[in-house]
């Protein structure tokens, strides 16, 4: 019959780098300069949750991202529908009396709905929860399967930063040296409870749409400036094992120091981009001042910060009472509603809220 339905949801979070991919290799496979590193957030903050549906009654493949059809024409999607579709197994479903072959899937198409429970496209890093939970949503909609690593590989076709959300904790995307992406691929570090007592708190500065996507920024950042180079192949190297091991030894003071300097050399050349890339905006900086001049205060760090494709801050505090602290001090300092157009904090990670 034409009438059944078969639906997967799944919810992926967002994650947040805390050293930069910035700059591809190949704009088609999606092929960073460099490596990079992230922190996955809890999912019950900043997610994306997916449904995928497929049914002999749908005559295309359509999406809604928060309520509103979007397009699906662009080669992102169709490269991560074709990769997963190329993969699909048999799948059968004896309540409903269903059965899917293999070679059934080429002729079938699907509906995906999909929210973000966050602002889109502001340097939140929608796409990379978005991408990642449509590429695993429809791995189980179809039995694809493959590991999360070959599923990262798969979601970095439809955003870079994509690919180290289909693991908790510090993830790392390993840039890989195959022309064809294969060894391009996200490898968890740690999981999310080596380091349990971070609590991530983001200022939302800003919930507009960033005016600089990140594809074209990082077009015009290899194409012109004269330091990306010295970045990628110099600095972010030694930093990546610098920040792998102040992980894996929860070294506070160094994981802050790599990851406040690696935001800002990711501004530095988008700056040195022509014409310039400005992704912070005052708030940002003195948001930055006032991290900076408290850290060295007490001596030791005690808070980090971080700023993707946009002006809201990420700070990671090094405990619930070095958070709750620093939300005092934003409060104080950057009061929600005042003239400056900071507008809301989100408390990325469970902890200070639980009890
Ligand atoms: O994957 P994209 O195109 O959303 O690019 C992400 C770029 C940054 O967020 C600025 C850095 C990163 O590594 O996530």
């Amino acid at each position: 019959s034409q009438k059944w339905v078969l639906m997967v949801t799944a919810q992926t979070p967002t994650n947040i780098a805390v050293i930069k991919y910035w700059g591809k290799r190949d704009e088609n496979l999606i092929l960073a300069i460099n490596d990079s590193i992230s922190v996955t957030l809890d999912p019950a903050h900043l997610c994306t949750t997916t449904t995928v549906a497929v049914s002999p009654a749908f005559n295309q493949d359509r999406m809604w991202l928060n309520g509103k059809e979007i397009s699906l024409s662009g080669g992102r999607y169709q490269n991560c529908l074709r990769e997963i579709r190329a993969r699909a197994n048999d799948v059968e479903d004896k309540k409903k009396g269903v059965k899917i072959a293999k070679k059934d899937w080429e002729n079938l198409h699907v509906h995906v709905a999909s929210y973000n429970n966050f602002p889109t496209a502001a340097g939140l890093a929608s796409s990379a929860a978005g991408f990642a939970c449509l590429v695993y949503s429809l791995a189980k909609l179809m039995n694809v399967q493959e590991d999360n690593g070959r599923l990262s590989a798969i979601a970095r076709q439809g955003s870079g930063s994509a690919c180290r959300s289909l693991y908790g904790g510090f993830v790392k995307w390993v840039m890989g040296k195959e022309e064809n992406g294969s060894d391009s691929i996200a490898v968890p570090l740690v999981d999310e409870k080596h380091w349990d007592e971070l609590v991530i708190i983001i200022a939302v500065v800003c919930s507009r749409q960033k005016e600089t996507s990140s594809t074209s920024g990082m077009r015009e950042t290899v194409e012109t400036s004269a330091l990306i180079e010295h970045r990628a192949k110099e600095v972010v190297p030694k930093r990546i094992i610098q920040m792998e091991e102040a992980i894996q030894k929860r070294d506070f003071a160094t994981f802050t120091h790599l990851t406040c300097a690696d935001s800002n050399q990711f501004h530095a050349v988008c700056l040195d981009t022509s014409p310039p890339i400005f992704y912070m905006n005052d708030t940002s900086h003195r948001i930055i001042s006032c991290v900076e001049k408290w850290n060295r205060s007490e001596g030791t760090p005690q808070v980090a910060y971080t700023f993707d494709a946009g002006p809201n801050a990420v700070l990671i505090a090094r405990n619930r009472t070095y958070a709750a602290l620093l939300l005092q001090r934003l409060l104080f300092h950057f009061p929600p509603n005042s003239e400056t157009d900071l507008n809301s904090y989100v408390i990325g990670d469970k902890s200070l809220m639980e009890d």
